[in-house]
């Protein structure tokens, strides 16, 4: 009989959007006749269709295989070489300097960030903040580690700073984050920078809402600060910055300055290891999906994406508007595609859910699903239409 991964009773029975979407299967089928009038701003997924760059990428890779001169077989596990130096030349245009050797192309930003527990012994002590994209949590639970909560509050506007007392070897920081929208600046990056150098930590910063920062003083990448490449692994993602949640694209930048001792007393390298695990368990990235993010990576792409982008935070600022009208704190809706707020009325989450849906047949996710520290909160997305959203943002102002 085969000896079980038992850590697995220890994650949650069901993954958050999944939950979300069987209830909201459950209410459809009670109510039918109101099935139609839900309206979806709950999981972060785009509704804009692929921009034109995108799509001419797409087509003319796919032309390009249907020719025996052009055609690709198996590619480099690590991504093509011009797709890393595309990513590259793009952290250029933020000033910040990326090798395209650091750099791993993957499906998602969500595979890279659960993958890459695999490069750390269980004895790592994970830090990660709550609330929390929930990946983190669940992938480190798999693999029995043990995990370290630092709160987010409205206190400190969901931004935890570090604590020397505290002792940490892994730490997750997600900016912009997701879920509550908030962005950490310079100041502060700086500080977790300092941080992980003093105590020989390593940083998994998820830079997957960069595009979204509109001040420009604030950080989109933690290579931004200086010393970060040398405690720091960055994961991002085309899927919200160019509507990529379905074609799936994203990169990780493992910098070669992150070696580290072994037991032996010999040297590790994470880029090195990462670069092993990936050409043993991934064959890389689609072709065809490589080429169109290349496209995607040009100013004339990134200017059709940040048209997409401005679209969104119209939304959202319909969002904003909508809950400071109401007197109902919240955080994001600049810098970010997510709103986070507490629920009205001292709802909890989960409550608030059911009311919202029962009520106005909106879909929004609680804030129970990212941690303890949102159990009175709720997040609501920007990713949806012009039309859907203002019609939520109408039921929401009559419902409070
Ligand atoms: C979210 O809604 O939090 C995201 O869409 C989930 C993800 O990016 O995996």
């Amino acid at each position: 009989m085969p000896k079980l991964n038992e850590n697995y009773q220890n994650v949650k029975d069901s993954y958050l959007f999944a939950e979300i979407a069987r209830r909201v299967s459950v209410y459809e089928k009670e109510h039918p006749d109101k099935a139609a009038n839900i309206i979806r701003l709950g999981i972060g997924d785009v509704t804009r269709p692929l921009t034109k760059s995108a799509i001419e990428g797409l087509h003319e890779a796919v032309e390009s295989q249907a020719a025996a001169e052009t055609f690709q077989g198996y590619g480099p596990e690590q991504g093509y070489a011009f797709v890393r130096k595309a990513v590259s030349d793009y952290y250029a245009k933020q000033g910040v300097q990326v090798d395209p050797e650091d750099i791993f192309i993957s499906d998602g930003a969500k595979s890279d960030t659960g993958n890459i527990t695999e490069l750390f012994a269980k004895e790592n002590v994970i830090l990660v903040p709550d609330p929390v994209y929930p990946v983190y949590v669940d992938t480190n639970t798999m693999d029995g580690k043990q995990i370290l909560y630092m709160d987010g509050t409205e206190e400190n506007q969901f931004l935890p700073m570090p604590d020397d007392s505290v002792k940490a070897d892994i730490i997750y920081l997600c900016s912009p984050n997701n879920p509550t929208g908030a962005c950490y600046n310079k100041e502060q990056l700086k500080a977790w920078v300092e941080y992980a150098l003093k105590n020989e930590a390593v940083i998994l910063f998820d830079s997957a809402y960069e595009a979204f920062v509109s001040e420009p003083e604030l950080p989109r990448s933690i290579y931004a600060v200086e010393g970060a490449e040398k405690c720091a692994i960055e994961f991002c993602s085309l899927s919200k910055t160019a509507g990529f949640t379905g074609t799936r694209f994203s990169y990780t930048v493992v910098p070669k300055e992150l070696v580290f001792s072994a037991s032996d007393g010999s040297t590790m390298s994470l880029r090195d290891m990462w670069n092993r695990r990936q050409s043993t368990k991934f064959n890389g990235t689609p072709y065809i999906i490589q080429y169109a993010a290349a496209r995607v990576l040009t100013d004339q792409g990134m200017e059709e994406c940040m048209q997409n982008i401005s679209y969104y935070m119209e939304n959202a600022r319909m969002i904003a508007e909508t809950l400071r009208k109401k007197n109902i704190s919240f955080t994001g809706g600049v810098n970010s595609p997510y709103i986070w707020f507490r629920c009205p009325d001292g709802m909890e989450s989960w409550e608030f859910f059911d009311y919202l849906l029962e009520n106005a047949q909106i879909v929004g996710t609680p804030g129970a699903g990212f941690g303890v520290n949102g159990k009175n909160h709720f997040r609501l997305t920007s990713f949806g239409t012009h039309e859907k959203t203002k019609e939520a943002m109408e039921r929401f102002k009559q419902l409070f």
